[in-house]
């Protein structure tokens, strides 16, 4: 194949030239487009089309359910490493060794104080807000206590960034739920694990000890891996082009909050057990709602179904499922829900809507369920994706600065009104 595009445009003929990932992956790159062709732009409505950057981060194939970070595939990362590797692993981009991965632990202890006065913000907030509001807020909030977190240019002002979310984001996540299940906030302890500290940090009640249950750990970390990074999604894109603005890594990452929350994202994972629920008090009658989702007149989507990339199967989706079985035997938990779910993915992977379609489960399908047996909150499903997706997040956003990428702003194609003079209000 040459290494050229060519773009014909009336009797003009434009050349571009390809640009090659290591996965082979091609892409015309267009930098020069608008200046030679004398205004011409690109319209890609959702980006279907369309690579925002260069990453060294996250590889997927949607077509062959592939997903790697760093070159090491989810599959083996979800089996044998733990969150705090797989964080250091997508930020750093080399697996730690046993001294380096004790410094960066070290450091975010050291940074997993959060400002006394935080807690007047959570106060201020209603008993029901939704916990997604309530951490983009916080984490917002944190640029106001830690200003030097703002304008970081050198490798040393990033990492202590760094460390300090990656300290003080579980704390505010477990805080969050803390205030959805009305107890005493909780600042764990320096002698356990990042994940174990998380889950004491959520789960411990006042007047008693926390034993850590090593299933509900073993299934947490995997679920964090699991979300931990995932190229050019939705949140990930926002905190990339906010972070480009030089915003700082804080306000980046809540506008990333905010991005993940709606239903077509993280906040699938909410909407699909609310959605199994619903089915349940309805019956059970997963055809009903199989027809909905077929019935373009019906606003109804079948949530965690479908995704822009994966066109095959969703690999996260299958380690999940799996899990969920585990987690749900080992715990002695029999959720009705689970039937439900399992159910409908058999149904609508023989249905030919969902074939033609290549719609599978997704991540979200069945992350739910294992959340709920774990004694998590419904509301609360979507701030664990945040907390896992926390790494993937500040990785990109290393990635962006350390690329010195200009700052996000697309073009446009205008379609209003042309020129017209103004009309007095009396006039009207
Ligand atoms: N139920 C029913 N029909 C669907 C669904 C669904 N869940 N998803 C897509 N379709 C149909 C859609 O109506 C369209 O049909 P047609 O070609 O006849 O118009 C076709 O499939 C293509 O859908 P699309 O909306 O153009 O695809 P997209 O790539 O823009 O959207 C998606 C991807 C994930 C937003 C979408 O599949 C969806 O809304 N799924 C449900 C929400 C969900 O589970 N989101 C979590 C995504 S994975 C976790 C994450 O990354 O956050």
């Amino acid at each position: 194949m040459s290494d050229i595009a060519k773009l014909q445009i009336g009797e003009s003929t434009y050349e571009f030239p390809l640009v090659k990932g290591s996965e082979n992956e091609t892409a015309i790159d267009i930098k020069t487009l608008r200046g030679a062709t004398g205004g011409v732009v690109t319209i890609d409505p959702g980006f279907k089309n369309t690579g925002s950057c260069q990453s060294a981060i996250t590889f997927l194939d949607g077509e062959k359910g592939i997903l790697r970070y760093r070159g090491y595939s989810i599959e083996e990362l979800a089996e044998k490493a733990d969150f705090l590797e797989v964080a250091y692993l997508l930020i750093f981009g080399e697996l730690p060794t046993k001294e380096q991965l004790d410094k960066f632990y070290n450091d975010i202890l050291d940074n997993a104080i959060v400002d006394d006065d935080i807690k007047k913000i959570i106060d201020a907030f209603p008993k029901n807000a939704h916990p997604m509001g309530i951490l983009s807020s916080l984490t917002s909030a944190l640029t106001a206590f830690n200003p030097s977190s703002v304008n970081v240019d050198s490798d040393e002002e990033m990492y202590n960034a760094i460390v300090k979310i990656m300290g003080k984001f579980p704390v505010l996540v477990a805080w969050t739920m803390r205030k959805k299940t009305g107890m005493p906030l909780h600042y764990g302890s320096r002698k356990l694990g990042y994940v174990e500290n998380i889950l004491t940090m959520m789960f411990q009640k006042p007047n008693d000890e926390y034993d850590i249950n090593p299933i509900l750990l073993n299934a947490l970390d995997k679920l964090l891996i699991l979300h931990a990074d995932h190229e050019q999604n939705c949140s990930t894109s926002t905190v990339r082009v906010v972070g480009s603005s030089h915003a700082g890594l804080f306000p980046s990452l809540s506008a990333g909050i905010s991005a993940l929350w709606g239903p077509l994202h993280g906040g699938a994972n909410q909407a699909v057990l609310e959605m199994l629920e619903a089915i349940k008090a309805d019956g059970g009658d997963t055809k009903k709602y199989m027809g909905k989702a077929k019935d373009k007149a019906d606003p109804f989507r079948l949530m965690g179904f479908g995704h822009r990339v994966y066109k095959n199967f969703d690999p996260r989706a299958r380690i999940i499922k799996k899990a969920a079985d585990e987690v749900l035997g080992d715990l002695g938990v029999e959720d009705p829900v689970l039937d439900i779910a399992k159910g409908l993915e058999k149904e609508a992977l023989s249905d030919q809507y969902f074939v033609d379609r290549k719609l599978y489960p997704n991540v979200d399908f069945y992350s739910g369920i294992i959340y709920r047996a774990m004694g998590i909150p419904v509301e609360m499903f979507t701030v664990m994706f945040a907390l896992g997706r926390l790494p993937g997040w500040i990785a990109q956003w290393r990635e962006m600065r350390l690329r010195k990428e200009p700052i996000g702003r697309p073009r446009q194609v205008y379609t209003g009104a042309n020129e017209r003079s103004f009309v007095k209000l009396e006039d009207r």
